[in-house]
């Protein structure tokens, strides 16, 4: 018996693993986060499995179902969106997992940072513009952003930034943002990547609620900002220059000189 913390994707079906979709095609018991998974995703399920929505369900039941199935033999899987690693709250399921003995994996799956750039069919990194992304969020209820990560203390290095969580709090997010970066900086809204109901909006950080109500943007909404989504060619990278050599390519040409 075991429990397979599964990363279900953003929401489309097919964006789940094959690791992830054998996973759900094993269990018994298969809990989900009704309010952030696509019940398509159950289609992987087998037919006689028994699923719960862990929306509604304290950490103490969901706890209590590992332990039902650990008494009964079962495979468990547990779907996450995304991917389980970013804002999952899988370590405290984890902890309680290891005072039960109980054996567990981790299935990565797309974040829907990755799928909203996916989206607007953008780079977050460029050359010479950024390359480095942060992924953070707005201050929530259920947690607190440390001290020092602040959105306006992210926002002076000027790398890439995929801010989740914060369709609540887009009016204050824009605020701490421009207090750092240029209004002309470049910003994304993506709902619901790959769900049937999504939506994009690209702006800048000085207009980006010029044309839209943030009520509209509340839930599963992906705030990207950053200069690498100008999507200008900009300097290209060299790795695919004829004149740059590397392991698996000789380069062709002769390196450029800079006389
Ligand atoms: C609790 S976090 C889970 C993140 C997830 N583990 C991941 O890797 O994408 C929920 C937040 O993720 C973002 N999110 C989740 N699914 C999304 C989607 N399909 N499109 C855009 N943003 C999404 C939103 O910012 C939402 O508020």
């Amino acid at each position: 018996m075991k429990v397979t913390f599964v990363g279900a994707g953003p929401g489309a079906a097919d964006l789940i693993t094959l690791r992830g979709a054998r996973a759900l095609a094993e269990a018994s018991i298969v809990l989900y986060a009704g309010s952030l998974v696509s019940r398509d995703m159950l289609t992987h399920c087998r037919p006689d499995a028994e699923i719960h929505d862990t929306a509604a369900m304290s950490l103490e039941e969901q706890v209590a179902q590992y332990r039902r199935a650990q008494l009964n033999g079962w495979d468990v899987a547990r779907l996450h969106s995304g991917d389980p690693a970013i804002y999952g709250a899988i370590s405290e399921q984890m902890s309680a997992l290891d005072e039960l003995n109980i054996p567990y994996e981790v299935v990565p799956g797309v974040s829907s940072f990755t799928a909203s750039a996916a989206v607007l069919k953008t780079s977050l990194t460029r050359p010479e513009v950024s390359q480095t992304i942060i992924i953070t969020r707005s201050e929530g209820r259920a947690s607190a952003v440390p001290e020092g990560e602040s959105l306006a203390a992210l926002a002076t290095h000027g790398a890439s930034m995929a801010i989740f969580l914060s369709g609540a709090g887009l009016t204050k997010a824009l605020e701490e943002l421009r207090t750092q970066l240029p209004d002309e900086t470049p910003a994304a809204l993506v709902c619901k990547a790959s769900w049937p109901q999504e939506k994009h909006h690209v702006a800048t950080l000085g207009t980006l609620l010029d044309d839209i109500s943030p009520e509209d943007w509340r839930l599963s909404t992906m705030l990207l900002v950053g200069r690498a989504l100008e999507n200008t060619p900009g300097t290209p990278s060299r790795l695919y220059s004829p004149e740059y050599s590397h392991r698996f390519r000789k380069a062709s040409k002769e390196p450029l000189t800079n006389a």
